[in-house]
């Protein structure tokens, strides 16, 4: 049938649905939600924002998840050639293609910072094994972060041990042994992150904490507040690039794509719920700033571990759960290019892992020195909405408050109004009734609209 017709025979497929869901969540979870989550809550001023944000996981990231899973089994391919594929085959133009190129763009922009901050995780591990955090107090915490920071020679040092994994697992092949690593590793993390939550909750800060998470101040909100919110649900759930469609492309024919779409945004929204809750009742414990940016977990958690019984097992196998964490994810952004230098240019795994991996390491450079040597060079300036932005500041925010939405909006359009709906049917398999029509109307319509609205109003 039309449904099966895109896969190659020598495709392999996720060995069942739960293999699926881990390796999506393994790409979902990861930096985004206990590093940036919590940072951009606190700069955001909390409560509303939140809202805003589980309002787009809602609305936008799971329709959208679904429509890329679901482009990926039927292409069956890396998702440039899954695009090329369904629009030949739907008989659409071939600019669908872009779709899959601007992901993949995505993808390269994105490790190359994402690695920088996966060192920093690195570090982090020597750090609690070594007792540095021991009593210590937030102010020397503090200072051993703006160490850090101020250093570029001990920065590259992890960022090249990050992309050194990455490169190393990606060349081997994504296989069975990640199923199973991650399989054991999330119970892992989530049992920690509850130890976390425990500890802020013996802090009688727990309650201003939880209060700054889910009690909404829209007077704090901003329209750019909503844009970060927006980027940060496609961020989160590996949105708008390809990605998605890169595993579902694995996905067995009979499995459930709404349920699964579902399943991995409920776990790696839990995640990063689960870490804002960590984190800031010891800010306010501790007398910090909620908004002070990027550093916020690396100056606050080990304050926890510092004084908790326990602490160096618990801050270290926190770090190192945390490192597994950001490589499953960036694993999952170097595959893509992989895959496609594959399939498109006969390149080998391995040569195509180390081509892409080291033109990611190079680029990662620039963010290492956008902390410290380059912290005054604001290369796009001259325009309001960029000033002070760093050359880390704007690979973030490109790629997230710009890119993915915008790939996103695309991925919907392309479902919701070009591919064939009888394909689309068969693929979900929820029938042609209310839930069928009901999944339409929202990739036709609401994400859309939401994802237009929210672009105007920061363009204006
Ligand atoms: N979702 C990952 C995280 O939250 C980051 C990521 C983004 C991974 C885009 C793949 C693609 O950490
Ligand atoms: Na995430």
């Amino acid at each position: 049938t039309d449904s099966t017709a895109g896969a190659k025979a020598d495709h392999p497929m996720w060995s069942s649905r739960l293999a699926f869901i881990l390796a999506a969540s393994g790409s979902a979870v990861g930096l985004g939600n206990i590093w940036k989550f919590p940072y951009i809550t606190g700069e955001n001023g909390g409560g509303a924002f939140v809202l805003v944000y589980l309002l787009c996981i809602a609305l936008i990231g799971i329709p959208i998840m679904a429509a890329e899973v679901m482009i990926g089994r039927r292409g069956g391919r890396s998702p440039i050639n899954s695009m090329r594929q369904l629009a030949s085959r739907d008989g659409l133009s071939k600019r669908w293609v872009w779709i899959g190129g601007m992901g993949m763009l995505a993808s390269f922009l994105i490790l190359s910072f994402y690695s920088v901050i996966g060192g920093w995780a690195l570090s982090y591990v020597g750090n609690s094994a070594g007792g540095l955090f021991a009593g210590a107090s937030a102010d020397s915490i503090g200072a051993i972060f703006g160490n850090l920071l101020a250093d570029p020679y001990t920065l590259l040092l992890w960022h090249s041990v990050f992309m050194v994994l990455v490169i190393m697992i990606v060349a081997r092949g994504v296989s069975s042994g990640m199923e199973k690593a991650i399989n054991i590793l999330m119970p892992i993390m989530f049992g920690l992150l509850l130890v976390m939550v425990g500890y802020a909750m013996s802090t009688d800060s727990f309650g201003d904490g939880f209060k700054f998470l889910f009690s909404p101040d829209f007077s704090k909100l901003t329209t750019e507040g909503v844009l970060t919110a927006l980027g940060h649900a496609f961020f989160t759930l590996s949105l708008g690039m390809g990605v998605m469609m890169a595993y579902g492309s694995y996905l067995p024919k009979n499995v459930s794509i709404v349920k699964t779409a579902v399943t991995v945004s409920m776990v790696d929204t839990a995640v990063a719920l689960m870490a804002g809750l960590a984190i800031f009742p010891l800010v306010f414990a501790n007398g910090m700033e909620a908004g002070a940016g990027p550093g916020l977990i690396f100056q606050t958690l080990p304050i926890a571990f510092g004084q908790m019984p326990g602490g160096v097992f618990f801050g270290t196998l926190f770090f190192i759960l945390l490192v597994v964490a950001a490589v499953t994810s960036a694993i999952s952004l170097l595959e893509p290019v992989v895959e496609w230098f594959e399939e498109q240019k006969g390149i080998s795994r391995l040569k195509g892992a180390l081509i892409g991996g080291i033109s990611i390491w190079l680029l990662g450079i620039t963010t290492i020195l956008s902390l410290n040597v380059w912290s005054d060079v604001h290369p796009l300036a001259m325009f309001e909405r960029f000033e002070g932005k760093t050359i880390f500041d704007l690979l973030d925010y490109v790629t997230a408050n710009l890119m993915m939405p915008l790939g996103g909006l695309f991925i919907a359009l392309f479902v919701g109004w070009f591919m064939s709906k009888q394909a689309a049917e068969n693929e979900l398999s929820i029938g042609n009734g209310v839930a069928f029509n009901l999944f339409m109307f929202v990739l036709r319509f609401i994400t859309p609209a939401a994802v237009l609205v929210v672009f105007v109003y920061n363009l204006m």
